[in-house]
């Protein structure tokens, strides 16, 4: 048999499974009151920390990046935002299905331990709240912020006060779009790229969609400083990202539109896994009130319709036209843009 050298690195010992493996004790063992599934209902929580501390692993890394003033549209390292921010969509899909496990368990059987794990929730899960807060979400846009500070202990809720205050990931972006050398510069005249772009929108606008062209004007010419419109994107930034996904095509915008859509990519995940989640939950528990003691359902259902992180940039597609009417792109401006050569 092989003898295993002892200076040399052991599966077990690298990953700690010692700890790992020990940290699964279900109260109903303690108390001798056998409930089969809080096995599963330990681990399935641990699996989902686990990858919550990935997720954070991978934004952390992606807002160190983003944060350097010499980023470009044609930097190597946005090949790395981008390639990082895919892996965080593909750990949210896993996520979601992790739920089909969870509904292994029936209602019965979770009533089996319920109550001894009053008032724990997940809602305590500082690594969840503090996800969303470096992703974007501001706390005076979150639904029921007694609870986040009510329920979860001091120490976490400085966690999450802490990244709230940070720049987040999305204020990141705004930065980006804002010194986007690319996007048409803004003027009055009305031969300009934007002037042209508006008159061609408005004229691409139902009568019942008219009041739109207030909404353009607000989001792309008025909103200079977007601290005082309390926006995530100020007027510059909206412009660049609202370029970049009308000329997509062109080669140097095609690494920055990979970028937005996986922002979206990650709204319509972490979306998708709130309404999972919620309808296990009312599954689970109908229209009783959850161990942490929010409404259950009503709140969960509430905090998935407010808590969308990136959803000014979706509201940008709003104002996409069709391609065969857009404006066509100076022959200068063509060649920057890597399409034609010179
Ligand atoms: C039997 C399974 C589950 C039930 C019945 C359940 C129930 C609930 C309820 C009722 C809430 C609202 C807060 C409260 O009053 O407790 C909640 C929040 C939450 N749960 Fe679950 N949950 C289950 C499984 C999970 C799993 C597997 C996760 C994975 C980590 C999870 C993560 C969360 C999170 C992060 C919140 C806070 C959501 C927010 O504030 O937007 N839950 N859960």
């Amino acid at each position: 048999m092989h003898k295993y050298p002892s200076a040399q690195m052991h599966y077990h010992d690298y990953l700690q499974l010692d700890k790992i493996l020990k940290a699964q004790q279900p109260e109903s063992e303690k108390q001798n009151l056998p409930a089969h599934d809080e096995m599963l209902f330990i681990i399935i929580h641990q699996a989902y920390e686990l990858w919550f501390k990935q997720l954070h692993y991978e934004v952390d890394s992606v807002a160190a990046i983003m944060n350097k003033p010499s980023l470009n549209d044609n930097s190597p390292e946005l090949q790395t935002v981008v390639h990082r921010l895919n892996r965080c969509v593909t750990i949210l899909r896993v996520l979601i299905h992790q739920i089909d496990i969870m509904e292994t368990m029936t209602p019965m059987d979770f009533l089996d331990f319920r109550d001894m794990l009053r008032p724990a929730s997940g809602f305590q899960s500082w690594q969840f709240k503090e996800l969303e807060a470096k992703l974007g979400l501001k706390f005076e846009h979150r639904h029921g912020k007694e609870y986040y500070t009510s329920q979860l202990k001091t120490e976490h809720v400085d966690i999450i006060k802490n990244a709230e205050s940070g720049k987040s990931l999305l204020d990141l972006i705004n930065g980006w779009l804002e010194r986007m050398p690319l996007s048409p510069a803004l003027s009055d005249d009305k031969n300009s790229f934007w002037q042209i772009y508006r008159s061609s929108y408005n004229a691409s606008l139902a009568d019942a969609e008219k009041e739109n062209l207030n909404a353009f004007d607000e989001i792309f010419f008025n909103n200079t400083q977007r601290t005082l419109h309390h926006t995530q994107l100020s007027s510059s930034a909206s412009r660049a990202a609202l370029f970049i996904m009308l000329y997509r095509g062109y080669p140097l915008l095609q690494l920055p539109f990979q970028l937005l859509n996986c922002l979206l990519e990650i709204d319509e995940q972490l979306s998708s896994w709130r309404y999972r989640h919620m309808n296990m939950v009312h599954r689970m528990i109908g229209t009783r009130i959850g161990t942490g003691g929010s409404t259950g359902k009503d709140y969960l259902k509430a905090a998935a319709d407010k808590h969308y992180i990136f959803k000014e940039i979706a509201q940008l597609n709003s104002f996409l036209m069709e391609r065969r009417k857009l404006p066509a792109l100076p022959r200068e401006m063509e060649e920057r843009l890597g399409f034609v050569h010179k």
